[in-house]
């Protein structure tokens, strides 16, 4: 059974308590929260107070994607306000091992999350200690761009370094995921698809959740 994890980047921050709601009781697996500094990727969006108000009605686990430069400065903080997965970017840890034992150490689930142009392979020595791994199919930044198609030979490539291990880490995309190409991206060994645009600029969100989920 393939989870949907809906990212909040392209919802009504106006209404923002209704959309978490929404989430809530809708088919979503967890709630994947965008976090950017303006450094590591050209724009911004929230932090630690909006993520401590999500997750005092939140009913489902925080997946909070860290595309900041040095996220080891704040590892603490993300599990203070409630974060119960963490996600930082391999282009951004030069002790990525030490990295992420802290994540564990601190009981939230751990991944890393490649950029486009970073190649699986750089994952051989550390992907027993990971719960998942995020592969970015578009650039990080931005919500609504289009699907890279070379993703594929990435996705199989892992799917396969996972399997021959015989590990549980699990693989989760992220960007410009839709009704097309979520079946073909499930078969080709994806766990975990994060989904903003294709969420909340439909009419029925809650609906697309279900549906996707059941594709
Ligand atoms: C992009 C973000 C994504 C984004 C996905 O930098 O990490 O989570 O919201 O959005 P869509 O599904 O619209 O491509
Ligand atoms: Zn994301």
């Amino acid at each position: 059974m393939i989870q949907i994890a809906p990212s909040i980047l392209t919802a009504d921050f106006l209404q923002l308590g209704k959309e978490i709601e929404m989430l809530n009781s809708s088919e979503a697996d967890m709630i994947h929260l965008d976090i950017m500094d303006g450094n590591f990727v050209p724009n911004l969006t929230f932090g630690f107070p909006v993520i401590k108000q999500i997750k005092s009605i939140a009913k489902k686990d925080l997946d909070v994607h860290l595309m900041i430069s040095n996220p080891d400065n704040f590892i603490e903080d993300y599990q203070k306000v409630g974060a119960d997965r963490l996600t930082v970017h391999y282009e951004t840890c030069p002790h990525l091992h030490k990295t992420i034992q802290n994540i564990k150490s601190l009981g939230m689930k751990a991944a890393v999350s490649l950029n486009p142009h970073t190649t699986v392979n750089n994952l051989h020595e550390i992907i027993g200690e990971l719960d998942m791994v995020l592969i970015m199919t578009v650039n990080p930044g931005f919500g609504g761009q289009k699907f890279i198609e070379n993703s594929y030979e990435k996705i199989r490539k892992l799917k396969k370094m996972i399997s021959d291990r015989a590990l549980k880490t699990k693989i989760q995309i992220d960007g410009g995921v839709n009704l097309e190409n979520i079946r073909p991206l499930a078969d080709a060994g994806v766990d975990v698809f994060v989904v903003g645009n294709t969420v909340f600029a439909a009419d029925n969100p809650k609906e697309m959740i279900a549906k996707l989920r059941n594709s």
